[in-house]
């Protein structure tokens, strides 16, 4: 076999089997395969894509090329969960404290950010003290006598997707849906779970912007799962504007623990109940959906999901007094409002935008070797729907470095848009695919 004949058949739009596509990834993770034929390679999958079986042999192929995580050894089913990656979205660090005070074992391995995305891992690292480098002893440990662990991904995780992924990502191949659908599933089958949720972000920051093409990779992704014998759901939620009202590190975690104080933005925890009710019914923790809701409102009524964050912090090393104190979250003191130029209605937002003025400002990474600012970001004091007076403040930036300022003001102004009138109300979840 030669790469030449594997990326000619799929120039051709012809059906791969398991043996060529293992020949092509593994040939380019062992160095067999040069860049530019897996460059090529890639492409023509981009243009003649791959159907359901080509796509659960590429995810079989990428999730077993490295470390796979045994979670047998802890009692119950495990559910994972995974977002496509959206601008604010915290949703992790208010669910997985939740259904783990709800008896729902979590043993999460998750990302760092990457573009104007946020990942959990730094959002973490805002806490000072937190480690997310566990030993495997150690976070196998924490989940079995505490109920949680959340940690970075390890380096040898699908290491076959990552050096695919470095790849796709200057090739122009990132957005092709059975490369996505693939990428996503090797590490969560790779990550051991029984269960998976998946939360496929829709609209103007997300990869996919709209909802067709939501459902075809909610779909590619859910039929990957079953087919691995794991019970998969998949909600396309909305990410036409970002999550809650704070896109930045510090401040997001800020915004978490207002949420599992149950005095959060009401898009976020709403959201973080229908992930977690699916959890809860796959995990079967809670006999159908609507107990499972209810069981979960009582854990922030209560008290029992802060409570859970807190232990999750401080067996992670972290200052467990952030939920008491939160000026030990640094913030940046230094702050900026964006002015409103005209009267009018919030219209429409375009969360990519309002990443991006936050990852100028230092929050987010353009390349993966960047370093960030954990301190600075966007509060918005206005999303889509509300009325605003001119020279009222749409939102606040905070920032150290007085250079970025106008840059990020720049991108908030191109992503709000203003009108006379008031938009229609856009859904939450779109839809659910299983
Ligand atoms: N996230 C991933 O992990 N992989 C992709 O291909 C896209 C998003």
């Amino acid at each position: 076999m030669r790469p030449y004949d594997v990326i000619l058949k799929k120039r051709n739009g012809k059906k791969l089997s398991k043996e060529e596509m293992k020949f092509m990834v593994m040939g380019f993770v062992n160095g067999e395969v040069p860049d530019y034929q897996m460059a090529a390679f890639l492409m023509a999958v981009y243009f003649k894509h791959m159907d359901d079986e080509e796509r659960y042999d590429l995810t079989e192929i990428m999730s077993s090329s490295g470390d796979t995580i045994d979670l047998s050894q802890i009692p119950g089913v495990k559910v994972d969960k995974h977002s496509t990656g959206g601008v604010g979205d915290k949703t992790t660090l208010v669910l997985a404290p939740m259904v783990a005070s709800c008896g729902l074992p979590v043993a999460k391995m998750s990302g760092r950010g990457l573009g104007h995305t946020g990942g959990t891992v730094d959002k973490l690292e805002s806490i000072p003290g937190f480690q997310t480098a566990l030993t495997e002893e150690k976070f196998m440990d924490n989940v079995k006598h505490h109920g949680i662990a959340i940690v970075g991904q390890t380096a040898n995780l699908a290491p076959a997707d990552k050096k695919i992924y470095a790849l796709r990502d200057v090739t122009a191949t990132i957005d092709e849906i059975s490369l996505i659908a693939s990428s996503i599933m090797s590490k969560k089958l790779a990550a051991g779970a029984d269960g998976i949720v998946l939360d496929v972000k829709v609209g103007s920051g997300a990869f996919m912007k709209d909802i067709s093409s939501a459902t075809d990779l909610a779909r590619a992704m859910v039929d990957i799962g079953k087919r691995h014998g794991k019970e998969t759901v998949a909600l396309l939620t909305d990410m036409d504007k970002p999550l809650g009202l704070t896109v930045g590190n510090a401040l997001e975690v800020e915004e978490v623990i207002e949420t599992l104080k149950g005095k959060g933005p009401k898009d976020l925890e709403d959201l973080c109940v229908e992930l977690g009710a699916q959890m809860l019914r796959i995990g079967r923790i809670s006999p159908d959906l609507d107990s499972a809701r209810k069981t979960l409102r009582e854990s922030i009524e209560s008290g029992k999901a802060l409570d859970k964050f807190r232990e999750l912090v401080e067996i992670q090393g972290g200052n467990p007094g952030v939920t008491d104190d939160l000026s030990i979250l640094k913030i940046s003191s230094k702050t900026h409002e964006v002015l409103s130029p005209t009267d009018g209605y919030v219209y429409s937002m375009d969360a990519e935008k309002i990443g991006i003025a936050s990852m100028t400002l230092g929050a987010g990474r353009a390349r993966k070797e960047d370093k960030i600012d954990l301190s600075v970001g966007i509060k918005l004091l206005k999303k889509t729907g509300d009325r605003v007076q001119k020279g009222e403040a749409l939102c606040v930036l905070y920032y150290n470095d007085d250079g970025k300022v106008n840059d990020s003001i720049e991108s908030i102004l191109k992503a709000y848009t203003l009108k006379d009138v008031k938009p229609k109300h856009v859904k939450l979840v779109h839809g659910v695919v299983q």
